[in-house]
């Protein structure tokens, strides 16, 4: 497998994916409707790896203009990055999540299988395993109801994914369930921009280090974990997008469905995440407790024992290189791609 379609691969996620890829002699062809990123990624893209990438400005629920780029590429696998990702939006706008989250996947299926695309790796969550019953999580427990939308639309994809595949045995599905991915290109040309207000945590950090919030606002601390604030498992961007090579390779075994859980393995609350970026950086990160976020689990953090033994998969990076890469992005993109 070389050419890979990537849907959404200008966002975080996708755009650092893309570079992994090129690094390792794929051939990515980007789409994305630029609904949550800007379009000048693409120039970072070849600033970091000197290469040209196809790049198509589509709507993946616009099936004409999809099959329009299979047929000029003929990719033999898709990494499906496109979709909307705002928890608390989601539950805003439930419609608005469940038509692009659903209808993206089903018409990119549609047209894969149209074209013979026999190779899917899907951008799944850590939100699929809903509140957790015990940590770390293993892929094998129990996939619940959501606490929200957003969730929700995960699950139902994993289950269509899963029941395209019963129907179509050659059709390779990976679902790659992400925990809290963090951190930047080490480049400084790439990183997280969200809109507004940040909702996570590490956005928000950076953006108070560099002076644009007063301070952060750590929701509880009083959860039952060491300190009493949330504890999740960061992962570094670049680990992820690294996971999704791995990934690729599995395929090329013909292995039919396969599900990974990709994290570190390792819960950091949020005060560890303070002292870690305080750390890394020289900043300072003045912090008050609030009150608990509406949502919000006490403890989430991942088993990756599968992605190891299977992949051959580990994250390498920590939470002091990841907090160092973001402050690196923040602080050479203080308004992130828009100068
Ligand atoms: P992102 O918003 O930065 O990237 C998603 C990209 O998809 C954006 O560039 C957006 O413009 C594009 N897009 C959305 N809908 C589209 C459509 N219908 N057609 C074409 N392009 C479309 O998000 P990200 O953080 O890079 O996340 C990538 C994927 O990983 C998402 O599916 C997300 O749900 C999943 N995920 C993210 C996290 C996280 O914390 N970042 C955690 C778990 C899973
Ligand atoms: N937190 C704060 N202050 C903030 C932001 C976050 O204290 O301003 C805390 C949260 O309470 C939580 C931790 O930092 O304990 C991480 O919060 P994030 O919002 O960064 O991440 P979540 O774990 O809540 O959510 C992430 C993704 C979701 C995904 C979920 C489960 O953003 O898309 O993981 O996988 F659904």
């Amino acid at each position: 497998m070389r050419k890979i379609l990537v849907t959404g691969g200008l966002g975080f996620i996708g755009s650092t994916t893309v570079v992994s890829l090129i690094e390792n002699g794929y051939e990515p062809i980007i789409v994305d409707n630029l609904s949550n990123s800007k379009e000048m990624v693409i120039d970072r893209i070849k600033q970091i790896t000197g290469k040209e990438v196809p790049l198509y400005i589509i709507d993946v629920c616009d099936e004409e203009n999809l099959r329009t780029v299979f047929a000029k590429h003929h990719p033999e696998g898709v990494i499906h990055f496109a979709g909307l990702k705002a928890v608390g939006e989601s539950v805003e706008k439930p419609l608005s999540y469940y038509e692009n989250n659903l209808l993206s996947t089903l018409t990119l299926l549609k047209v894969m299988k149209e074209f013979d695309c026999r190779n899917i790796v899907f951008s799944s969550s850590a939100t699929v395993y809903g509140i957790p019953q015990r940590v770390p999580l293993y892929e094998s427990d129990p996939v619940n109801h959501a606490t929200n939308p957003y969730g929700e639309t995960k699950v139902m994809i994993e289950h269509i994914l899963m029941d395209t595949q019963d129907a179509w045995p050659e059709l390779n599905v990976a679902i790659l369930r992400y925990f809290n991915p963090i951190g930047a290109h080490p480049s400084g040309l790439m990183g997280e921009d969200p809109n507004g207000i940040p909702n996570n945590l590490m956005p928000y950090i950076t953006q108070v280090a560099i002076g644009k919030r007063e301070y952060l606002r750590v929701w509880g601390n009083d959860y039952p974990t060491p300190d009493g604030t949330g504890v999740r498992d960061y992962i570094h961007v670049v680990d992820l997008a690294n996971g999704h090579v791995a990934t690729l390779k599995k395929l090329d075994t013909n292995p039919g469905v396969v599900i990974y859980n990709l994290g570190t393995g390792k819960g950091t609350s949020v005060l560890e995440m303070i002292t870690a970026f305080e750390k890394a950086t020289g900043k300072k990160v003045p912090y008050q407790i609030c009150p608990r976020r509406a949502g919000d689990v006490a403890e989430n953090y991942a088993n990756c024992d599968k992605a190891y033994n299977e992949l051959g998969w580990k994250a390498q990076y920590d939470i002091v290189d990841a907090c160092r890469d973001s402050w690196n992005w923040q602080s050479k993109n203080p308004n992130g791609y828009n100068k």
